[in-house]
């Protein structure tokens, strides 16, 4: 096996993408202009959603998302213990109180058999995470959400692609949320996007993203704007810039590609972790369509004589960077301090304790992708029980 170094992630940035960001600097739109708009379409129209609003991040989307339909202070909004801080601290911003359900381990997205247990009177919305980029169980979602009269804001940090049957996430729910966060599928260093096919809630997030200014205010420097702007609401300075949606259009023109490529690096994965004893791979099905943000096997710690901090460790010192995905939120010193607890969340306390996110992107080689294999093999084998 010869040696090499793999790190966990990294983008994959052509020369297109630089021109194209060199054009707009030299355009002087540097901040929320025409790419923004225009990202903003190709993106509604790649998700079959009527609008999108861009955005400087997921989580900026996922407050505005929440405060658009009116939840704050009193509310209370259910989400998954296994998500990243950002899901949960936004439903803190807005003032409202996370309530947490534990996931299904197979998929690792919120079980919606155990969400109906926790809704009161304060529930306003859901808020699911597509973990991994496999799609979480939206009919039994809504369902529930219908039937309780509550949003479904969905977290698709990691679900740029993936398609629920046959809908696209983006065009499912009432809000969704993407991330273009430096590792993700699609990549604007930081960004995010907002959809929704409700033409008020568009409207308010909108306005919202650009300090509450009534609309088309961003055009208030070019020929055509006017000067004259109103301030509806105490809004936020969470607009995209046109140097982000510039590097965004030309991701998405190469989306379809990227996407290719890690679909065939999970099933190059998939099929030699299969049959090794302890290791679980993710789960997938040909029912929906898996974007593959992250490929997290999970190991179990009795068949081997490490633990999973040192399985890491080993499979480091073979230069493989790996992450994990995640540490769950009662987990977290902050929100023990809240009261949260991971023991009432024995799936996600299970899940985290095998989960090791191996390295899944474009930018790897077929080589790349056998070494992390044989490097999983070796490890495997050399300290099992
Ligand atoms: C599940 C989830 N939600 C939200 C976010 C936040 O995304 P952003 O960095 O674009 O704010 C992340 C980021 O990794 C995430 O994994």
């Amino acid at each position: 096996m010869k040696e090499r170094t793999i790190p966990y992630a990294l983008p994959l940035i052509g020369d297109e993408e630089i021109k194209e960001v060199i054009d707009t600097i030299k355009s002087n739109w540097l901040s929320k202009g025409p790419k923004t708009v225009q990202f903003e379409e190709e993106f509604a129209r790649y998700v079959g959603a009527n609008y999108a609003v861009g955005v400087n991040s997921c989580t900026a989307g996922l407050h505005l998302a929440q405060l658009a339909v009116g939840i704050g202070q009193g509310d209370e909004v259910i989400t998954t213990p296994y998500t990243f801080a950002a899901t949960v601290n936004t439903i803190l911003h807005t003032g409202a109180t996370p309530v947490l359900v534990d996931i299904d381990y197979e998929t690792m997205n919120i079980d919606p058999t155990k969400i109906e247990e926790k809704i009161t009177t304060k529930t306003k919305a859901i808020i699911p995470v597509h973990f991994a980029g496999y799609p979480c169980d939206m009919k039994g979602i809504k369902e529930i959400a219908d039937k309780y009269n509550l949003y479904v804001i969905e977290d698709a940090a990691h679900a740029v692609y993936t398609k629920y049957h046959e809908t696209m996430i983006g065009n499912v729910g009432d809000i969704t949320c993407f991330s273009f966060y430096a590792t993700k599928n699609l990549v604007t260093g930081e960004g995010g996007m907002i959809t929704t096919n409700d033409r008020e809630i568009a409207e308010r997030i909108r306005m919202m993203s650009l300090h509450g200014m009534s609309k088309n205010a961003w055009n208030r420097y070019s020929d055509k704007g006017s000067w004259y702007y109103e301030i509806e609401d105490a809004g936020y300075k969470y607009n995209m810039t046109d140097i982000q949606a510039a590097f965004g259009i030309v991701q998405l023109n190469k989306l379809q590609e990227f996407q290719e490529k890690r679909a065939e690096y999970a099933h190059i994965y998939n099929q030699a972790f299969r049959g090794i004893e302890g290791i679980t791979i993710p789960y997938s099905d040909e029912i929906h369509r898996h974007a593959w943000h992250l490929y997290v096997i999970r190991i179990d710690q009795d068949k081997f004589t490490i633990d999973r901090a040192q399985f890491i460790e080993e499979l480091g010192k073979r230069g493989v960077g790996v992450s994990v995905h995640f540490i769950p939120i009662p987990v977290h010193p902050y929100y023990k301090k809240l009261g949260y607890d991971i023991k009432h969340f024995p799936q996600s306390e299970k899940a985290y304790n095998g989960a090791i996110s191996l390295p899944l992107y474009p930018r790897m080689s077929n080589e790349d992708v056998q070494y992390v294999v044989e490097v999983v093999k070796d490890v495997s084998n050399k300290f099992r029980r």
